[in-house]
């Protein structure tokens, strides 16, 4: 059983649990106190070998939690984990020797080091022989596109570049899986585009490796992985190919409207139109204004209906958008929650 797990699976979490327990009071005064956060509860996940998975759900869900687990920087209270094999409480060296990660947030990287610099240091410590790391330092320089920049210090780095030495440096001993947490967060939209390429075809299609990478992007899930998992509020509420997941919300089509001074008397006469079949509400705005999201067959014959419902109540309308179902769209139907305000 453990060999045929081994075999198919380079991730496998079975019922892990981790707990905080939350702080109180202020510097220098700071103590824990007895309310606890649930951060993870009772999750199970596998990804298979060459898979690339991500795990999707918005901040605060746990997403980070999993990665530190599967990691070996945190242990959790409950459950086990085993990557590429190896169990993260019994054999965290194996675990290690076989990850890379790029951890979201946390600064990986030596500032005051030149890009080569940085990977010449984190090739010693992971052990990797001198004539193989000077190769293969030079490779992914130029993989990476930063052969030009490679002496240059990395403070003088931009945040893209950065991530991209981040992602350089996890790969430098060529392990088997990668851990990548939030590996494009605040990345603009066209150094956000090469990263997402470079994960999927050279890392995952090419090299064949397996990766599990947390976003809060939708679409970044929805274009790049073969299968997702939503997390939210530490539990895995579906797991799916993109394209499955979207099949749940059926023929539907989306309305998304963003209005202000919504109140719940609006939003019960809206859900009650016999052609809604199901409705999401953000979290309203420091403005004001709030988005909601309406699910319902044929929009183009029943807008006029819905704006004259939220007319008629004195909400004013800033803008309307018709849209094809997205991940997002199913999250929200699993969860009632959505993302992106
Ligand atoms: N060291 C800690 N001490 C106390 N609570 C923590 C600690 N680390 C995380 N938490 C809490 O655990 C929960 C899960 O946090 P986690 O960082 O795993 O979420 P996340 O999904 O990565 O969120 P984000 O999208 O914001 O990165 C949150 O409620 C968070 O506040
Ligand atoms: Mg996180």
């Amino acid at each position: 059983m453990v060999f045929h797990v081994m075999l198919e699976y380079s991730v496998v979490a079975k019922r892990l649990r981790k707990v905080y327990r939350k702080e109180e009071g202020g510097f220098p005064f700071r103590r824990k106190s007895s309310e606890t956060i649930v951060a993870l509860d009772d999750v199970d996940l596998s990804v298979k070998k060459g898979e690339l998975f991500g795990l999707l759900g918005p901040n605060g869900a746990g997403k980070t939690t999993l990665v530190k687990i599967l990691s070996t920087i945190i242990i959790p209270d409950a459950g086990t984990a085993l990557v590429n094999g190896h169990d993260v409480l019994k054999e965290p060296g194996k675990v290690r020797a076989s990850i890379g990660v790029v951890s979201s947030g946390e600064r990986s990287l030596y500032w005051r080091l030149t890009a080569r610099e940085n990977l010449e240091y984190f090739a010693r410590l992971y052990k990797v022989p001198d004539g193989v790391a000077r190769r293969r330092i030079s490779e992914l320089l130029s993989l990476m596109g930063l052969e030009d920049r490679a002496d240059e210090l990395v403070e003088k780095y931009s945040g893209g570049m950065r991530q991209k030495l981040a992602i350089a440096r996890a790969i430098l001993h060529d392990p088997e899986v990668l851990l990548l947490d939030e590996p494009t967060l605040g990345l603009d939209p066209s150094f956000s585009r090469s990263i997402r390429v470079f994960i999927r075809e050279e890392l995952n299609r090419k090299q064949g490796k397996t990766i599990l990478l947390t976003t809060h992007y939708m679409d970044e899930a929805d274009q790049m992985c073969d299968r997702v998992a939503f997390i939210n509020k530490g539990r895995i509420v579906a797991v799916d190919s993109p394209e499955k997941l979207k099949a749940m919300i059926g023929m539907n089509e989306v309305l998304k409207i963003v209005v202000s001074n919504l109140d719940e008397k609006v939003l019960t006469m809206v859900r009650g139109l016999p052609f809604i079949e199901d409705c999401g509400v953000a979290n309203a705005e420091q403005d004001g204004r709030t988005m909601v999201r309406l699910y319902m067959k044929n929009v183009d014959a029943n807008i006029q209906e819905v704006v004259g419902v939220f007319s008629k109540a004195g909400c004013r309308i800033f803008s309307l958008s018709i849209e094809k179902p997205t991940l997002e769209d199913v999250f929200v139907k699993l969860t009632g929650e959505v993302l992106d305000g």
